[in-house]
């Protein structure tokens, strides 16, 4: 139950409606209640002061069971809950165990989610980590309420950058051993190359454009070298989507599309949208003062653009989504703006639910891995980095541990996705090891460690484990007794987890569930410090473990959704 929104409810006042009550309720001071309606906003519509309305509501309240009083104070409505009553929701919360926060809300609907969508051939870096880790939590997320997720790994798989590609491999790819060997680094190598060398001598664009024609026109020789370059970057990405925790349900990329945009251009024509510009087709857009969105260049050759309204048809008849996201980076802002508008202009009701999650982008605060000196920052380097220095971490804090390898992966990797899930997406964000890797900052690291306690102090009790059954949920245990200020915190966190998903679905922000789970670790930590556990009476010691045991769960279930790992010994 939202207990604000239940409380907006049976407020009355002609001066607001409930969406604005609600919106008006905050935490009172220490001692002043639970949730508190400042009156001042009030005082102007009802020509009254604020402590006389808030005097005038206490009195009018109806009463709740979920409300123990309510009490003007100051010009500030304040309620206090009923802990009691409350804390007994604790019980059900424990039982869905694991599958606390599953939802059926989405049941019915489908959401596409394309996401990651690395171009072949080029490097895994740094600024995939952002669309890769947000739309993997998305995908994630919207499966937990309910919806039917689709993830698509819309690779960058078409262009003429391939025919320069063969061209630079063919003159300097020697016997092919390297590239079989170093993958995507080689191949980037080779490219770089080809673009030195163009500079002094343009013959090889010619050279380039030629074997882009011969893929085009399925030339076998070219055609084979595409297929192996595409595959040598799928298997060294793959690696990466194994060690990130994520999967596509399919790898439908921009080469998918070439024979399917024939009929969107010809409904265009149809539509009167087509014109042309230069010996290019476009649609104009200067009336929603936007650049034209170019589809068929000069010379024939289709576009970026072209493939992604051919990819908007496929996706709607395939999979007749419910919403259609496309994590990227903000840098396409207006490319998705063309998209949307162009295919409004052509009537398609189902633009509206097309959405760009646009995210901000990562710098390295180590000068040393910096990307404007030119060097690119492999993905795989930087996770390697992170798992070696959480390995260090661990060894100092828990020599004794056994799993450490398998720690150190889940807590180095765990900090680097969830240091880009931390933050609003748009937001620029600055990557630090020593920051990500902070076991007392707002870290994935800080939440897996209070995980961990949870799992520590349950284990200690006898209740750990397979033996959670231990836990006394039958109507036996007595909740009453979590009605002090940091188990109701606790329990007030752990009743909002359905809701927090709900938002974070909502607006496409993952960061809803990050602040979540450090607000409800650093809620259970306090409460933790000002209770014993174990040794405290049995009524008490039985409650607060299945309060841990609730907390443990969650804790667990959000860095699942994030992609984290939650190990239970740290
Ligand atoms: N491959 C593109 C890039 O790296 C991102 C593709 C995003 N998805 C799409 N449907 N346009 O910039």
């Amino acid at each position: 139950m939202d207990y604000n929104y239940e409380l907006a409810r049976l407020i009355k006042t002609e001066a607001a409606v409930t969406e604005e009550i609600l919106a008006m309720l905050e935490i009172p001071k220490q001692g002043q209640g639970d949730i508190s309606l400042p009156c001042f906003k009030l005082s102007k519509a009802l020509r009254k002061s604020p402590i006389v309305i808030a005097a005038e509501l206490a009195e009018a309240f109806p009463g709740a069971p979920f409300i123990e009083r309510a009490e003007a104070l100051n010009g500030y409505l304040n309620f206090f809950l009923n802990r009691k009553n409350i804390a007994d929701e604790l019980k059900d919360i424990a039982a869905a165990g694991a599958e606390y926060g599953r939802q059926s809300v989405g049941a019915g609907k489908t959401v596409c989610v394309d996401y990651s969508s690395v171009n072949i051939a080029k490097p895994f870096h740094i600024g995939h980590l952002s669309s890769t880790a947000i739309g993997a939590a998305l995908y994630r997320i919207y499966s937990y309420l309910g919806y039917e997720a689709v993830g698509i790994n819309h690779l960058g798989d078409w262009g003429t950058q391939f025919g320069k590609l063969i061209y630079a491999y063919k003159a300097w790819g020697g016997d092919g051993k390297k590239v079989e060997k170093k993958g995507i680094e080689e191949l980037t190598r080779l490219y770089v190359r080809f673009h030195e060398e163009a500079e002094t001598n343009p013959a090889l664009n010619e050279a380039a454009r030629a074997w882009f024609k011969k893929i085009e026109d399925g030339d076998a020789e070219a055609l084979e070298l595409f297929t192996r370059f595409k595959a040598l970057t799928l298997k060294e990405v793959g690696k990466i989507y194994e060690r990130l925790n994520v999967k596509f349900d399919s790898y439908a990329g921009e080469s998918f599309y070439n024979d399917k945009m024939t009929p969107v251009l010809k409904l265009l024509e149809e539509k009167g949208l087509l014109t042309e510009s230069d010996g290019a087709k476009i649609v104009d857009l200067s009336a929603y003062d936007m650049p034209p969105c170019i589809l068929v260049r000069a010379d024939g050759a289709t576009l970026y653009a072209t493939r992604d309204l051919a990819a908007a048809f496929y996706r709607k008849n395939v999979y007749d989504f419910y919403k259609c996201l496309y994590v990227v980076a903000y840098q396409q802002n207006l490319h998705f703006k063309q998209i949307f508008k162009v295919l409004e202009l052509m009537d398609c009701q189902w633009a509206k639910n097309m959405e760009h999650v646009a995210f901000g982008m990562v710098s390295l605060e180590d000068g040393a891995m910096s990307t404007r000196k030119g060097r690119v920052v492999w993905l795989k380097d930087v996770l390697k980095e992170a798992v070696k220095k959480a390995r260090e971490i661990i060894e100092i804090k828990s020599p004794d541990l056994k799993n450490k390898a398998a720690t150190a992966a889940s807590v180095g990797i765990g900090a680097v996705i969830f240091s880009v899930l931390y933050n609003s997406r748009i937001k620029d964000i600055t990557f630090s090891y020593e920051k990500i890797l902070n076991f007392d900052g707002e870290t994935s690291p800080y939440i897996q460690y209070t995980h961990a306690r949870c799992r520590s102090v349950m284990e200690k009790a006898g209740v750990g484990g397979n033996k959670s059954k231990a836990l006394k949920l039958n109507g036996e245990v007595d909740l009453s007794t979590l009605a002090d200020d940091e188990s109701f915190d606790v329990i007030r966190a752990l009743l909002r987890f359905p809701e927090v998903l709900r938002d974070a679905a909502d607006k496409n922000e993952p960061c809803y569930l990050s602040r979540y789970l450090i607000d409800l670790a650093g809620k259970y930590n306090r409460f933790y410090i000002a209770n014993r556990i174990i040794n405290a009476p049995e009524r008490e010691r039985a409650a607060r473990l299945v309060l841990t045991s609730a907390v443990a769960d969650t804790l667990k279930t959000g860095l699942g959704l994030l992609g984290i790992g939650a190990p239970p010994k740290m």
